[in-house]
């Protein structure tokens, strides 16, 4: 297979949502090579056919960040296909509305499981192929900013420089066994992926804020902007809110000082 030398953006999760209006938006920039990716072959190649209809051209390949053999499988193919990879934008996750049916129990697994250890695996495998002045995006939730851990001690824990990924592996390992203690005591497990932003923090990941339907105030291209802004920007490091503003990771909560909530 011949090595192409263009730049190369993978999107995952982008067969609807603001996943798609990122490759959509990556490809308008004509950010050279665009991989749309999505876990369901059938709905990924749907997205991609339609983007073809708008005359951009994105590649398509199948990739569910939860199986290691499909993370295999991408990443090794992106390694023989192009050798590396320059902007990364993990946007494939789950989230829970308020007035989700499934129980507790499986929403906190889903979401330790999908939003955190999955999107572990797969960055520890990508990475290698991250070239030199290569951007990771994490897209995340405003219900992950520190401020929103109601526990002063986890919060101190999660915003320790000098906390590893293995430490951070462990600390989340021991919130998905004691799930069901938390969930019997009715406590609030904090926001999950506060978690993985700190990680992020320390491989200097950025994170996009609140998209369309839980607020309805952001539409899916109008964040696909800000994270394709980001990605293309040269600061890192940065915890990056839905209208572009750079927030501290533990500071008072943006939702108010930004959003105007009360
Ligand atoms: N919408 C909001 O208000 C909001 C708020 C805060 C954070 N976020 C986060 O922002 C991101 C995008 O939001 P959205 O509203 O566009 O979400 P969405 O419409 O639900 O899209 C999520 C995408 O992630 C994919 N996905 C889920 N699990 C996956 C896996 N294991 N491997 C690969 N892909 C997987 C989904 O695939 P399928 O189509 O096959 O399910 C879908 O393509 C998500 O990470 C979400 O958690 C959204």
């Amino acid at each position: 297979m011949e090595m192409s030398r263009e730049k190369v953006a993978v999107v995952t999760g982008a067969n609807k949502g603001l996943g798609y209006e990122i490759v959509k938006a990556l490809c308008r920039k004509n950010y050279g090579v665009v991989y749309l990716t999505a876990r369901n072959e059938e709905k990924g190649r749907e997205a991609f056919k339609k983007l073809q209809e708008l005359g951009l051209k994105p590649k398509f390949h199948q990739l569910d960040i939860q199986y290691g053999k499909s993370i295999h499988t991408f990443v090794k193919y992106i390694e023989k296909k192009h050798g590396g990879v320059d902007v990364l934008i993990n946007n494939a996750g789950v989230l829970f509305l308020k007035d989700a049916q499934q129980p507790k129990v499986y929403q906190t697994d889903q979401t330790l499981i999908v939003n955190f250890f999955s999107l572990v695996d797969f960055c520890e495998t990508i990475s290698p192929l991250m070239r030199n002045g290569g951007c990771i995006v994490n897209v995340s939730s405003s219900s992950g900013h520190l401020s929103r851990i109601p526990s002063q001690r986890l919060r101190e824990r999660l915003k320790d420089e000098n906390l590893s990924l293995d430490e951070l592996k462990v600390l989340m390992q021991g919130i998905l066994a004691r799930r069901q203690t938390f969930e019997r005591r009715r406590r609030r497990v904090g926001n999950l992926h506060t978690w993985f932003r700190r990680w992020g923090q320390r491989l200097h990941l950025y994170y996009t804020e609140d998209w369309l339907h839980v607020e309805g105030n952001v539409l899916p291209e109008q964040g696909a902007d800000v994270v394709v802004q980001v990605a293309l920007s040269d600061s890192r490091g940065q915890y990056v809110w839905h209208n572009g503003t750079p927030v501290p990771w533990c500071g008072d909560d943006p939702r108010i000082w930004i959003d105007g909530k009360v």
